[in-house]
């Protein structure tokens, strides 16, 4: 098994310096602390450096290390399937990153074999779970009343639907503070946050504190969590969201059909027959207009028979695109074509839409700048979920 395949990213100094240092106040005079997937116990080391040789300290890893922290207990184990009945008051980690899957589309593979045993281990698995989504599941479960966890891991979990039961997992069980450091890994293109979670306790804040430079700032403070996305919001931004219905209640979101039900389908050809049009991907979706004549997909068919696919491809509608980041991207296709990625807006009322409206309305700078101060780097991509939350234009 190669560390890349394991999900091996070492922390940066300065990252393990500053984690350790939310450790601070120590939940008790003697800690038990653990680090799962700890590698070479960076972490370990560095707490017992600031806090002195007085603790018990715990690894759990998949392959220990040549060398061991003084004092420290390794475990060679995989910590999702790790059985103990130790509590710890201390819980520090930089779990892997990634999706367990099949080495030619995911990170993760050397532990494909392990998923069903996650899966069952693991309550808030969904989807296809990124494994730091489990570890910090697992690792919750293992603190003492009142312990408190430092993690450092993706930002996605904060606003993607797959950790809607971590969230409310977390929410449930103790008291959130995040600090969105952004992207600290060297060569990994990752927005990361810290976590720091106290059990028993509760609320919510975020902080800003990109590259973990000078003071964290404090974005977001509320005695109360109930697991809901986490978000930049601003009192422009909570007055902005609450100045129209939700895009969701008024309109389906559908996504298009994918490419196995297009193969499936046998009504696609590789190159065109006479009357033929393109399978329509994001790349041909740009704010207000479509290109309705290049062919990414590399799939050609008869536009009359799109609507075997989906119903709503025979009709006008709005497209929106699964843009990277919070940006929001939307063309109506009058032409009615058929689509193999992103959003489709459908009225819920079976009404006509004011599509032009609406399309000028969602492209607009307000739109982008309010999704903007929300979301920042927190999003790989434009989500159901957000784009059902942007309020609808007032009259
Ligand atoms: C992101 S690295 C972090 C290492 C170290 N904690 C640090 O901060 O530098 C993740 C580590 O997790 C280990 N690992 C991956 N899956 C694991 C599992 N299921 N159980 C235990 N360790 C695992 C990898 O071997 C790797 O050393």
């Amino acid at each position: 098994m190669d560390n890349r395949s394991l999900g091996h990213v070492p922390t940066p100094p300065e990252i393990v310096q500053a984690m350790v240092a939310l450790t601070a106040p120590l939940p008790a005079s003697r800690c038990r602390v653990l680090e799962p997937a700890c590698g070479d116990a960076p972490l370990l080391r560095a707490f017992r450096a600031a806090y002195g040789a007085g603790h018990a300290l715990v690894g759990v890893e998949l392959r220990p290390p040549a060398t061991c922290p003084p004092d420290a207990r390794i475990h060679a184990a995989d910590f999702l399937l790790w059985r103990t009945d130790e509590r710890f008051e201390v819980v520090l980690g930089n779990p892997p990153y990634g999706i367990v899957g099949d080495a030619a589309h995911y990170p993760i593979h050397a532990l494909r074999e392990r998923k069903a045993d996650y899966k069952r281990a693991c309550h808030t698995w969904r989807g296809k779970y990124n494994l730091y989504g489990a570890f910090l599941e697992r690792a919750v479960r293992l603190l003492a009343p009142s312990g408190r966890l430092v993690f450092i891991t993706p930002a996605t979990w904060l606003v993607l639907d797959d950790f809607r039961l971590l969230r409310g997992f977390l929410a449930a069980r103790g008291r959130l503070e995040v600090f969105a450091v952004g992207r600290v890994f060297p060569r990994v293109n990752v927005s990361a946050v810290i976590l720091r979670f106290t059990a028993g306790a509760q609320g919510l804040a975020l902080y800003d504190w990109r590259g973990c430079v000078g003071a964290p700032r404090l974005c977001r403070d509320q005695p109360r969590y109930d697991g809901d996305l986490i978000r930049f919001e601003t009192a422009a931004t909570q007055a902005w969201e609450r100045s129209g219905a939700p895009l969701g209640e008024a309109f389906h979101i559908r996504f298009a059909a994918r490419s196995t039900e297009f193969r499936a389908s046998g009504l696609t050809r590789p190159a065109p027959d006479a009357g033929d049009v393109p399978v329509l991907t994001g790349r041909n979706l740009a704010a207000g207009a479509i290109d309705y004549a290049a062919c990414y997909s590399g799939l050609w068919m008869r536009r009359e028979d799109a609507h075997q696919l989906r119903a709503f491809y025979a009709e006008p509608h709005l497209v929106v695109g699964h843009t990277k980041g919070a940006r929001l991207v939307c063309a109506v296709d009058w032409q009615c074509y058929p689509w193999r990625e992103e959003y489709h807006l459908l009225p819920k009322a079976g009404c006509p839409a004011d599509w032009a409206r609406l399309e000028a309305y969602l492209n607009s700078a307000a739109v982008q700048r309010h999704l903007q101060a929300m979301y920042r780097d927190l999003t790989p991509h434009m989500t159901r979920t957000m784009l059902a939350r942007v309020p609808l234009p007032q009259g």
